[in-house]
């Protein structure tokens, strides 16, 4: 083979390639638009998903952030908190169900089923009541240190658990998860 007919076949390669390579991508830009039609859109993925500061929440207290519409209570519990939760494990809770997204759909109400860390210290619930969804009080509201529903009579105890009124449900617990120590990002 001549050093032409080299060159040639060379180049004839390259316009193979280069034909097939456009095929791949005029097929990606047909299928992207598909693809992209079923993914959420870009104000509603960043809705889904927010990240909280939590740097600044002192331990006793409580910030109340709003997540799909809805508030979140993130508290940051005291040890008298912790005791009042845990002690209560043994009382007779009306929803014996944990109502946490982030571990087995059946586990029970036990207080460390509730929190996002081990010890306790942080428990993260939706602000809204099981009954029909008015916001609780906190900060140790109603009989059992915890939230109180005054629309209607709720007591939540330390650890978000329903424990008198008609509410019939634990305050849920949202996907959750520490991304850092400072910050918890919700789902
Ligand atoms: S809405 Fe809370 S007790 Fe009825």
């Amino acid at each position: 083979m001549s050093h032409a007919d080299d060159h040639q076949g060379t180049r004839r390669d390259f316009l193979y390639y280069a034909t097939g390579g456009t095929a791949a991508v005029a097929t990606g830009a047909a299928v992207w638009p598909l693809i992209n039609q079923m993914n959420p859109s870009a104000d509603v993925r960043a809705l889904a998903s927010i990240q909280v500061d939590i740097a600044d929440v002192a331990e006793g207290s409580q910030l109340t952030v709003k997540w799909l519409g809805k508030p979140v209570f993130i508290r940051h519990r005291s040890e008298e908190d912790i005791n009042y939760a845990r002690h209560d494990d043994e009382a007779d809770l009306p929803d014996t169900n944990a109502r946490n997204e982030n571990i087995d759909p059946a586990a029970d109400a036990s207080d460390a089923n509730r929190t996002l860390d081990e010890e306790g210290k942080w428990l993260v619930m939706m602000g809204v009541c099981t009954h029909l969804g008015c916001v609780p009080l906190g900060n140790g509201a109603g009989e059992y240190h915890g939230w109180y529903c005054p629309c209607h009579g709720s007591h939540y105890d330390a650890s978000g658990r329903i424990r008198k009124g008609p509410a019939p449900e634990n305050l849920p617990v949202p996907v959750a998860v520490f991304l850092d120590e400072t910050t918890i990002k919700l789902g």
